[in-house]
């Protein structure tokens, strides 16, 4: 049985994919052993598996103990850790949740169910480290992954609406602790029917940019307001959230020799922990909007094709329907007025299954098998 090392099992990402490899039964199959960075020698946790006290995670020649190593520690860990234990002459696998070695020539960005044949042939090939891909990346191409096995996509242009866990916990917890502070701005207001709304409107945003306001991890206000910058500025004018769409896009799909131009605007609005993101897609050819449909409901087992009608619309492509489910509902799928090579579709899914933990999961069972 293989020795799989666990890093960063406790935080949010950790903790969701702890949840998929209990309810998908992974621990039966495997001799886990837990590492912590600061409660070496504690007893491991409880997911059903007979566990050795924690070790401690910067501990080299533990580490290289280790046959499988996967970690949702954070970059930092994966920048201190990572170089000295393959200097070491540890040649096991890596698989990391963090951006840290995702660009690297030797690393395989993982989403099987889009890049199968990639990391088939990265594993024929002796390859070792195997990183999950950005959230908003991976859904994406959960959703509209048929498209590209069908060499249909000429460009896309992805406008992004993200997810406060896409920043860290942290930052779910000030988001509602911002709607709190609104609300409590106004809620005498509120209860009386007849109180004027400007007044409301007026309370409300004075609140928000007051100094006492909660925006000490976003910067800025995100309830009642929203965020178009998502991490670091490029020299290109994107920042790298928008980077990431087209540089992880073709390495996911293993086509950076030949990329498909992916390029949106990224934008951080007030939803917990679901990104839903409007693409507009050039075709190569005008295709019917039933063959495209047909393709993407065949394409996967999580794709769900929502039809493009009001209500469906409102009920299931929200963070309020996907939060929760490995479902990936892909919908408004129209042509635009700009002619039938124009595709519009919208899809949203969550961040934390598909976008962070499953992929991790998947690959740990591929290496299983
Ligand atoms: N960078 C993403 C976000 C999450 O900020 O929403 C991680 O992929």
């Amino acid at each position: 049985m293989k020795r799989v090392g666990l890093v960063g099992w406790r935080g949010m990402v950790g903790s969701v994919l702890m949840q998929r490899m209990q309810e998908e039964n992974n621990f039966a199959g495997i001799e886990p052993v837990f590492f912590t960075t600061s409660q070496a020698g504690k007893p491991a946790p409880d997911f059903g598996k007979e566990a050795p006290p924690l070790k401690d995670a910067r501990d080299i020649d533990e580490l290289k103990a280790m046959d499988i190593i996967v970690t949702c520690q954070g970059g930092d860990y994966t920048n201190e850790v990572y170089g000295p234990l393959r200097q070491s002459g540890w040649n096991g696998y890596w698989i990391d949740a963090a951006s840290a070695l995702r660009m690297e020539d030797e690393s395989v960005i993982v989403l099987d169910p889009v890049n199968r044949g990639v990391i088939d042939r990265a594993l024929d090939a002796g390859q070792r480290d195997f990183i999950g891909g950005n959230c908003t990346v991976s859904l994406m191409l959960m959703g509209i992954g048929a498209l590209f096995d069908h060499d249909l996509v000429e460009w896309i242009s992805p406008m992004t609406y993200q997810a406060a866990s896409g920043s860290g916990a942290k930052h779910m917890r000030e988001l509602l602790d911002q709607m709190g502070a609104l609300n409590g701005a106004v809620s005498d207001l509120l209860a009386d029917p007849s109180s004027a709304i400007l007044e409301i409107d007026r309370q409300v945003t004075s609140t928000m940019r007051s100094s006492e306001f909660p925006t000490e991890n976003f910067g800025v206000p995100l309830a009642g307001s929203l965020i178009p910058w998502l991490d670091k500025p490029m020299p290109s004018g994107q920042s790298k959230e928008e980077w990431k769409a087209g540089a992880e896009s073709n390495k996911i799909l293993g086509r950076t020799d030949n990329p498909i131009p992916i390029d949106g605007t990224c934008v951080r609005v007030g939803a917990m922990r679901s990104h839903s993101q409007a693409l507009t897609i050039k075709l190569r050819r005008d295709v019917p909007l039933a063959d495209i449909e047909a393709m993407l409901r065949e394409h996967s087992e999580w794709c769900e094709v929502v039809p493009n009608e009001q209500q469906a619309s409102m009920e299931k492509l929200s963070p309020a329907y996907a939060t929760g489910s490995l479902t990936v509902p892909v919908g408004r799928l129209r042509k635009l007025a700009m002619g039938g090579e124009y595709l519009n579709a919208f899809t949203v899914g969550d961040q934390l299954l598909w976008g962070a933990a499953e992929p991790l999961r998947r690959m740990l069972a591929i290496l299983l098998e």
